[in-house]
């Protein structure tokens, strides 16, 4: 049966299962437009962090990576948190761990720690705020620290010091779709769209950063354009961005600068609804470093 079902019986399927079940889909602006189809809530790591922590479904589904879907299991502990594919990971969340967290820790022991939402629950637990590209600099001006440990972005680090007074300790992690982008190509993309306005992802480059019209996080990014009276827009950010700006805005035209993250695209409804049917995949993290990060999501939510 399965094999045979097409992308229309799938998300019927999953609509169907979702009033069945009181469950509901938060996915990332990242995902592929058939499962913006199914899904309850299409935003940016913030918007849909607010989303998890304020559901009165029993079950979520998240369509997204994992650091993501473990965020939504601590802010509603209470609740099943299913991700359809658990080989969806972020490779800069992983280029951070616990032990080196706490030798930098001991270099810096006045410094605060504020670790990007792409880490895992363990980085979070050891850190004292989280924050995600559309509040960091907020959060780290919020903070009584003159120190200040960013991790594991060294972009958005270096994005957030234009902005603070406070000294930024910055990590050598990045998003390898987000550094591969390098200024020479948007330049060369400039000059073939001269009229397009460039919207860029704080995950990039600081030398790409300084060429942006605009600065924002991937919601950001549909706000600048539902306030421009642009026809054309390079967009700095994860190809699958663009299917979102397409759908809220036909009229507008989108180039592409990234590719795609390879983990976004593990989620397909397929998944999706087996994962849904069976309430597989489902999301557990450690009591003890749960309570910890809880702590770190919810500060950053008071924030902004
Ligand atoms: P935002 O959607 O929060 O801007 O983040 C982008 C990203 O890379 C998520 O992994
Ligand atoms: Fe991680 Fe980059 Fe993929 Fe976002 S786009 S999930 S930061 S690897």
């Amino acid at each position: 049966m399965l094999k045979n079902m097409t992308p229309q019986e799938f998300k019927e399927a999953i609509i169907k299962l979702k009033k069945e079940k009181n469950a509901i889909i938060l996915a990332h602006n990242y995902q592929i437009p058939d499962i913006y189809d199914v899904a309850d809530l299409i935003g940016d790591s913030l918007d849909l962090s607010r989303r998890a922590s304020k559901t009165d479904a029993e079950i979520i589904v998240f369509c997204g990576v994992h650091f993501m879907a473990e965020s939504a299991k601590m802010l509603s502990p209470e609740k099943k948190v299913l991700l359809p594919s658990m080989q969806a990971g972020c490779f800069m969340a992983d280029m951070v761990t616990v032990e080196k967290l706490r030798e930098k820790k001991k270099e810096h022991p006045n410094a605060k720690v504020v670790c990007y939402v792409n880490s895992s629950a363990a980085v979070k637990a050891e850190s004292d705020i989280c924050c995600t590209s559309a509040n960091a600099v907020k959060v780290v001006n919020s903070l009584d620290a003159e120190e200040i440990i960013f991790v594991p972005d060294q972009h958005l680090a270096e994005y957030v010091q234009r902005f603070t007074d406070k000294k930024i300790i910055t990590w050598p992690g990045y998003c390898i779709v987000h550094h591969q982008l390098l200024p020479e190509k948007v330049i060369e993309a400039q000059k073939n769209h001269p009229d397009a306005v460039l919207i860029v992802h704080p995950e990039s480059r600081s030398e790409v950063v300084d060429l942006a019209d605009h600065v924002t996080s991937t919601n950001g990014m549909l706000d600048v354009v539902a306030n421009s009276d642009a026809k054309e827009f390079l967009i700095a950010t994860e190809e699958g961005m663009l299917e979102r700006l397409r759908r809220e805005y036909p009229d507008r035209k989108f180039y592409a600068l990234m590719g795609v993250c390879i983990n976004m695209k593990k989620i397909t409804l397929q998944n999706t609804y087996e994962t849904l049917l069976e309430e597989k995949n489902e999301i557990f993290v450690d009591e003890e470093i749960a309570e910890k990060a809880k702590f770190t999501l919810e500060r950053m939510l008071e924030v902004n």
